[in-house]
């Protein structure tokens, strides 16, 4: 149908107010370019301390090789909900039994102690619970946050992201906290093995059955990528002569999230990232999550549609009290459901408008507020794709298997297809690539990277000259 005047003028103010998100390909490739140089910023000695990719090895150097065995206790912290894990191990089969605990948001912005009480609480009782009070349990820590490792079981906090801000945390080392915390409130037996973060888990868990897997993608309430580099690169790994030693590369946990706390990405920002960010528990951090996560997705659509209601151009007769206008009403979840609209009956779209409790809103209304779920996702879809192409080029293996997880990965009807179609366009030629779904691998992965640290261990028991398994030992008894 030829659009009439009016309807091209007002096309065309819309526009004006969306445009900021349609980035060109020199702009992706640019932050690539610029990508790759922080990362490198990152794991250089002299610049490592002023980068704000900040690239944190991981100690965990070896992948599984389907061998691990045993019963493990896995947590899961990261995001609104606390998971623990009882997984057994025998081969390439994992049974896994759970329990999901919430965190109250008085607890997430309360002081550590209150937080690892009550995690130590919620252990309690799942061990309780699983009769399992006279076991000597291992236990491998999923801790999505930033954190600077000085062993496989024992890491720093090094800030706080994803709307928690406990005091008293930030410098410590969380594994003591913990275990603290366990003596303090339970007669459980548990002794922490590994702390990992779940980017590194959800690479253990894919790497146990898919051995051309060696990076890991977070895509859910937070973004975060891990990928196996090799020692030589990597000048914050200790000492010089432990580059000598096999295996000789280890995990690194990126923290990319933080790409951009700088402002190096200040051209692919628009008016709403930088209201989001002002409004945010911390503002100026997280720049690149901020375009990509979960956490902040619906929001960003919240915001676009607010002021294009302001500017007249959307939803005629809404109530300036209606919850459109609330911050943070506007969940993730809406737009994977806005998304899954494919006609021009609107039918998610009309529902998630009622949640809303926006009333008298058109056909034409619904159509805008697709249009911007569009390209708010298309955004974050080919940022990400952008960060991975970085990785896949870097790595110039000719297969490389990305193991993603994240609530907005698996929900989002066309994120995966998006991503797929960027990173196509941004890899040298001949580099084939291929993302995998890894489920649940924050949980899996803690247990992996536990089970992993204990069959190496076991192997240090045997008398040996090998400098690997030397090594290894360090990092488990550090
Ligand atoms: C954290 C990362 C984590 C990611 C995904 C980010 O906010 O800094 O450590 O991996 O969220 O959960």
């Amino acid at each position: 149908m030829p659009a009439t005047n009016d309807q091209l003028s007002k096309y065309e103010r819309i526009e004006a107010f969306v445009k900021g998100f349609k980035l060109s390909s020199t702009a992706y490739k640019q932050v690539m370019t610029l990508l790759h140089q922080e990362m490198n910023n990152g794991l250089k000695t002299q610049s490592h301390k002023m980068a704000d990719i900040k690239m944190f090895p991981t100690f965990v150097r070896s992948l599984p090789d389907g061998s691990e065995k045993g019963e493990f206790l896995a947590l899961d912290l990261g995001g609104t909900n606390f998971r623990v894990l009882l997984v057994t191990l025998q081969g390439h089969d994992i049974d896994i039994q759970s329990k999901t605990y919430l965190i109250p948001q008085r607890i997430m912005l309360g002081t550590g102690e209150q937080l690892f009480d009550h995690i130590a609480d919620c252990i309690g009782k799942f061990v309780s619970e699983h009769n399992l009070l006279s076991h000597t349990l291992p236990l491998g820590f999923t801790f999505s946050f930033p954190c600077q490792q000085e062993g496989l079981a024992k890491a720093r906090l090094s800030q706080w992201t994803k709307g928690f801000r406990c005091e008293g945390v930030v410098g410590e080392d969380i594994c003591r906290l913990l275990q603290e915390a366990l003596l303090r409130r339970t007669n459980c037996k548990v002794e922490i093995v590994a702390v990992v973060n779940d980017a590194v888990g959800t690479l253990m868990a894919a790497a146990h059955v898919d051995h051309n897997c060696e990076i890991g993608l977070i895509l859910g309430t937070g973004c975060n990528v891990c990928y196996m580099e090799y020692l030589d690169n990597v000048g914050t790994w200790g000492n010089e002569d432990e580059k000598d030693l096999h295996p000789r590369q280890v995990i690194i946990n990126t923290e990319w999230g933080a790409f951009g706390d700088n402002g190096c990405l200040d051209f692919t920002r628009t008016e709403y990232d930088r209201e989001l960010d002002t409004f945010s528990i911390n503002p100026g951090k997280q720049v690149m999550e901020k375009m990509i996560s979960g956490m902040y997705m619906g929001e960003i659509v919240r915001l676009v549609l607010e002021r294009l209601t302001r500017e007249g151009l959307l939803f005629q007769s809404a109530d300036k009290d209606c919850p459109l206008f609330e911050r943070g009403r506007f969940y993730t979840k809406y737009v994977s459901e806005v998304e899954s609209d494919t006609d021009e009956f609107f039918r998610h779209t009309k529902l998630v408008l009622e949640e809303l409790q926006v009333v008298n809103y058109t056909t034409e209304d619904c159509k805008i507020v697709k249009y911007v779920c569009t390209l708010v996702s298309a955004r974050a879809a080919f940022l990400a794709a952008a960060g991975l192409a970085t990785l896949i080029n870097r790595l110039n293996k000719k297969d490389m298997t990305i193991a993603v997880d994240g609530s907005l990965y698996r929900f989002h009807p066309r994120f995966h297809n998006l991503m797929c179609l960027k990173i196509k366009e941004l890899v040298k030629p001949g580099l084939k690539f291929k993302l995998c779904l890894s489920h649940d691998g924050s949980g899996k992965g803690a247990a992996l990277t536990a089970a992993v640290s204990l069959r190496l261990r076991d192997l240090l028991a045997l008398p040996t000259d090998s400098n690997a398994l030397n090594l290894l030992s360090k990092d488990i008894q550090s």
